[in-house]
């Protein structure tokens, strides 16, 4: 099977005045159609530099170097207008604050349509039944009047479930979210990533979901990579970066997850308590 996304060699080098320096190196990997790839890595390890580069969203003061093939096509050589295009419809992004991803003017249902408007050919009336359909999807119970509110009405969790929807609305090959849960409470969280489980199951949709907690990742991701300082550092499984990880970084953040468990099954008693 050919990747959906095969990323070799990414460098990010960032220029300030006669500084530079670099924010990922030497960075590879791939995601095959119907995967979950998890980029673990604790904050400024360069999770998000790596997927906002091939996205073409970083500006001038960046300089890109390597590939990143998008089905076969290399995203690092194509045009600012293509890429806008494509994102949004062939790779969509979820990302950690859905409060700023939404802008505060527009009511809920106007936001949708701009997107079905922007990558479709879809009329009016078509589109308002789309966007019910997937607030329905998202598990919404009252569609319509979620349409008319603005963002600041409805919860952070509730904002993410609808940016999930639209995410997932244009059947896009390849779906990354960056840190979707760490913006929201606990319980959110976990309705979210169930989300993010089932979406996997059924749409059979690639996905890249970058997180730096450890439990959250062993939910969703089918392969891991770890990041640190800008580099990869480990890859695997969940259960092979648990047990054979290495790298000494890997390691920390395994025992630093372990020792959060450990007090779970002290207070729990309970011996066969799982990472997730
Ligand atoms: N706009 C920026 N200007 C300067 N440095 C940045 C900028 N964005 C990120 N960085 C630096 O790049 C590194 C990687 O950042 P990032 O990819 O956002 O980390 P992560 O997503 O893993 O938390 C960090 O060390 C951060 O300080
Ligand atoms: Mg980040």
């Amino acid at each position: 099977m050919k990747p959906i996304l095969e990323v070799k060699n990414l460098n990010v080098d960032l220029k300030l005045g006669k500084n530079i320096s670099k924010i990922v190196r030497d960075s590879s990997f791939e995601v095959y159609p119907g995967e979950c790839l998890g980029i673990l890595g604790e904050s400024g390890s360069g999770k998000s530099m790596t997927v906002k580069s091939i996205l073409g969203l970083l500006d001038g003061h960046f300089t890109v170097s390597g590939e990143a093939r998008f089905n076969g096509r290399d995203l690092l050589l194509e045009k600012g207008e293509t890429l806008r295009r494509m994102r949004g419809k062939e790779i969509s992004m979820v990302l950690q604050n859905p409060m700023t991803c939404f802008d505060p003017l527009f009511r809920i249902g106007d936001q949708i349509r701009e997107t079905f408007r922007t990558h479709t050919e879809l009329g009016r009336k078509e589109i308002y039944g789309r966007s019910i359909e997937i607030l329905e999807l998202m598990r919404i119970r009252n569609p319509e009047e979620v349409m008319r509110k603005y963002p600041h009405q409805l919860s952070g969790g509730m904002l993410q479930r609808v940016m999930i929807g639209i995410a997932v609305a244009m059947q896009p090959s390849l779906i990354i979210a960056d840190e979707p849960t760490t913006a929201i409470d606990a319980i959110t969280q976990k309705e979210i990533l169930d989300e993010f489980i089932r979406i996997k199951g059924e749409y059979n949709t690639a996905m890249i979901f970058i997180s730096h907690d450890l439990g959250a990742i062993s939910r969703v991701a089918d392969r891991i990579i770890v990041m640190n300082k800008g580099r990869v550092v480990d890859r695997g499984t969940f259960r092979q970066i648990v047990d054979e990880a290495k790298d000494p970084y890997t390691r920390l953040l395994i025992e630093k997850r372990k020792a959060v468990m450990g007090q779970y099954v002290r207070v729990l008693g309970n011996k066969e308590v799982e990472y997730a």
